[in-house]
């Protein structure tokens, strides 16, 4: 359920993978109808003629709730700014790999450092390495060419305000930036609209994920000023979790039930905007009771160990 205008390009095809996969699932044990009366019929047939039924082995159950758990990784604040970056961030797809299987990853902004279309798409084709989806949304810094989302857009087509569903989970990315403002930033107008479509639209009991670049935790430093508006439209909604970047620093707030985060960096060329220096991302897994278990996963290039 991407609710996108362009939905047949290429990338929003490929993106619709983990939707079709939702749809593809079926309950383990539950037959679909038609097959469920071909074998109850071929059953009583087989009784009828006095045919010997043999004991099924069915193996190994696996629980419900392990099939329907999946997880997910979320990174922000990668800063690709030079060609010294794609060896960095390479070497970080293949850490992200060895962590186990993922569904899809979210890209939480900054994704380029000054904006340009080099680091976009330098991004872009790495990230493409990892094997799942990877879901962006802008920061202010791929912001700085023409100080809007053009360039990005571009390059990363129908990731501005987009939701997708996922094994009874619903995801919605917004966007978050105002120009390449970098402080005392607004959500705009289409967004905060996208986000009243959303509220009404999206499944009310379905657990819920909001993604944006800015904080939306008000009292976080550098936080969007439309934060609050922002969190309180998604009230009627199920809202478990809203993962943010920006202040490239680990913090935690609360919303209702929801756990509102900003996390560090993993950059090659920036850094914590606190007094900490680990950096990394998180590795997600999601429940069908919609809970969200998070683990960080720290990870630093080898010319920032020293
Ligand atoms: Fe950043």
């Amino acid at each position: 359920m991407i609710q996108t205008a362009a939905r047949n390009c290429k990338f929003a095809l490929f993106c619709l993978a983990p939707i079709k996969q939702a749809a593809d699932m079926k309950l383990p044990g539950r037959a679909a109808p038609s097959s469920r009366r071909s074998f109850l019929r071929n059953l009583s047939l087989s009784i009828a003629a006095g045919s010997l039924v043999r004991p099924v082995r069915l193996g190994a159950q696996t629980p419900a709730a392990s099939v329907n758990r999946f997880r997910f990784l979320v990174v922000n604040d990668i800063h690709h700014v030079s060609p010294e970056c794609t060896p960095f961030m390479e070497a970080l797809v293949l850490h992200m790999q060895e962590q186990g299987p993922v569904d899809f990853c979210l890209n939480v902004g900054d994704l380029a450092d000054l904006g340009a279309r080099e680091s976009l798409v330098a991004v872009r084709d790495i990230f493409a390495a990892l094997g799942a989806p990877v879901y962006p949304v802008p920061g202010n810094h791929d912001c700085d060419v023409g100080e809007n989302t053009d360039l990005y857009s571009e390059i990363f087509p129908d990731r501005l305000n987009y939701s997708f569903a996922h094994r009874g989970w619903q995801f919605i990315g917004l966007d978050s930036t105002d120009g390449n403002k970098w402080n005392e930033t607004r959500v705009g107008d289409a967004a905060l609209s996208f986000l009243d479509t959303a509220a009404r639209d999206l499944d009310r009991k379905a657990p819920t994920v909001l993604f944006t670049h800015f904080p939306m935790a008000t009292d976080v430093r550098w936080a969007s000023l439309s934060g609050a508006d922002v969190l309180s439209r998604l009230d009627d909604l199920n809202l478990r979790c809203a993962f943010s970047g920006h202040f490239h620093a680990r913090t935690e707030r609360t919303h209702g039930r929801a756990a509102v985060l900003t996390n560090t960096c993993c950059s090659r060329v920036r850094g914590p905007h606190d007094d900490t220096t680990a950096e990394g991302y998180l590795v997600c897994t999601a429940h069908p009771d919609g809970r969200l278990d998070r683990v960080f996963i720290p990870y630093k290039p080898a010319e920032k160990q020293a």
